[in-house]
């Protein structure tokens, strides 16, 4: 059975966007539809367009006005860190008077604190805090949400933590779309003596467990100084890809470390953060299908300069913009807050900042049937209580977003 939106003030189609894959966008490339309409099909759309130019057979179906509203592709967050415990609100006011990120992991705060805290929590009370924190974003529009294991460092824990994952996903199904990303490399705890044993003993034996279970949908790594090395990253990688699981990086974010390079050499989905990227990791980038995540409410959180947006974006590079929501380095859950802000400072125009969190997020997820309102695509939607686009990220830090009736 068909359903029919009409009247809609503006319907973000993202349809040029679409065909140039999210890349060198003008603001031409919004293409905005004034008082549209939308018809949907069981999961997919059907038609779009003018709703003066409703075609007949869609005219005698009852349809649902939504005058006042703007549609536009739905919000996806490809970057959290949600399924943690405890709170590092202690680490903030130290940072505030001067202790730097680096200074409070090297004495043993940070991530390893956080893995102190998950692991105090049953896989029950995972489950109903990180359940608790989904529900709130989906109220913020976001419908489909990447989440990280990485706070519980051990053998058992991790596993737990993946599974944990994966019950939120199929709890939220289908109306809210969980991608689950296996980062056990996150932190060596204090009890390895170096990355490469605890790989040996945790990350790559438990992938190997977890992947005939068809429950990671990619896998991560910290490749940064005092975390992981190119060699662990290069290691994981090539596991990954030999039992097909895609790959994701945490990248260039504290020091400049070819985490771009890899991602593109290894055809990653993404490499996040990228702050320290260098020039030749930006033409990698821009020549490789990798997608660039930019995390500003971290590089905001951590008092660091942003990453170089503009200088990506007009080399063609694929860019797009997550939360990174986690105790520690950003703790936001909003991601359109985040991009509201952070848009005038990374020089996005509006067709950029909008591909950054609907079409180009859905690509670092490797999801490429959703994020433009077109024929043929996923029906996955947000809508605004707004009269225009420009509304809603004006409004920044006020929720506009509504539930689609
Ligand atoms: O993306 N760097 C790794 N992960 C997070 C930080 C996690 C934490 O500080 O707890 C990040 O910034
Ligand atoms: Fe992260």
């Amino acid at each position: 059975m068909e359903r029919v939106y009409i009247h809609l003030n503006q319907i973000l189609t993202l349809k040029s966007a679409h065909i140039k894959d999210g890349r060198r966008l003008t603001s031409d490339d919004l293409d905005v539809i004034h008082d549209g309409a939308v018809v949907v099909k069981e999961d997919r759309i059907l038609w779009v367009g003018r709703s003066s130019d409703l075609p007949l057979e869609f005219k005698q179906i009852q349809s649902i006005n939504l005058t006042g509203h703007v549609l536009a592709p739905e919000i996806v967050d490809s970057h959290t860190h949600l399924v943690f415990g405890g709170d590092r609100s202690n680490e903030y006011a130290d940072r505030l008077n001067g202790t730097t990120y680096e200074e409070i992991a090297r004495r043993g705060g940070g991530i390893l604190f956080t893995m102190g805290e998950t692991q105090k929590l049953s896989a029950d009370d995972l489950f109903e805090q990180a359940k608790a924190k989904i529900t709130t974003i989906t109220t913020y529009g976001v419908g489909t949400i990447e989440i990280k294991s990485g706070y519980g460092l051990s053998y058992e824990k991790e596993k737990e933590l993946t599974l944990v994952i994966d019950r939120l996903k199929k709890h939220f199904a289908p109306k809210i779309k969980i991608f689950n990303t296996y980062l056990a490399a996150h932190d060596v705890p204090r009890s390895f003596t170096t990355s490469r044993q605890y790989l040996d003993e945790v990350v790559i034996p438990l992938l190997k467990e977890l992947a005939p279970l068809k429950v990671i949908d990619a896998v991560d790594i910290f490749h940064e100084k005092n975390y992981f090395t190119d060699q662990d990253t290069q290691q994981l990688f090539q596991l990954a890809r030999d039992l097909g699981i895609p790959r994701k990086i945490h990248a260039d974010e504290l020091n400049t470390n070819n985490g771009a390079e890899i991602a593109s050499h290894f055809g990653a989905l993404s490499a996040d953060h990228l702050l320290k990227i260098s020039d030749e990791g930006i033409k990698q980038l821009a020549a490789s299908s990798t997608v660039a995540t930019l995390l500003p409410g971290t590089a905001f959180f951590l008092g660091k300069p942003l990453a170089p947006a503009r200088k990506m974006l007009d080399q063609g590079v694929k860019v797009a913009l997550a939360s990174d929501f986690n105790p520690g380095s950003c703790h936001c859950d909003n991601l359109l807050l985040i991009a509201s802000i952070s848009a005038a400072q990374l020089k996005l125009n509006q067709a950029e900042l909008w591909s950054a969190i609907t079409l180009n997020a859905s690509h670092a997820l490797g999801l490429k049937d959703q994020g433009a309102i077109i024929p043929g695509m996923k029906a996955r939607f947000t809508l605004f209580k707004a009269d225009s686009l420009s509304q809603i990220t004006y409004h920044w830090g006020k929720n506009l977003a509504v539930s689609l009736p």
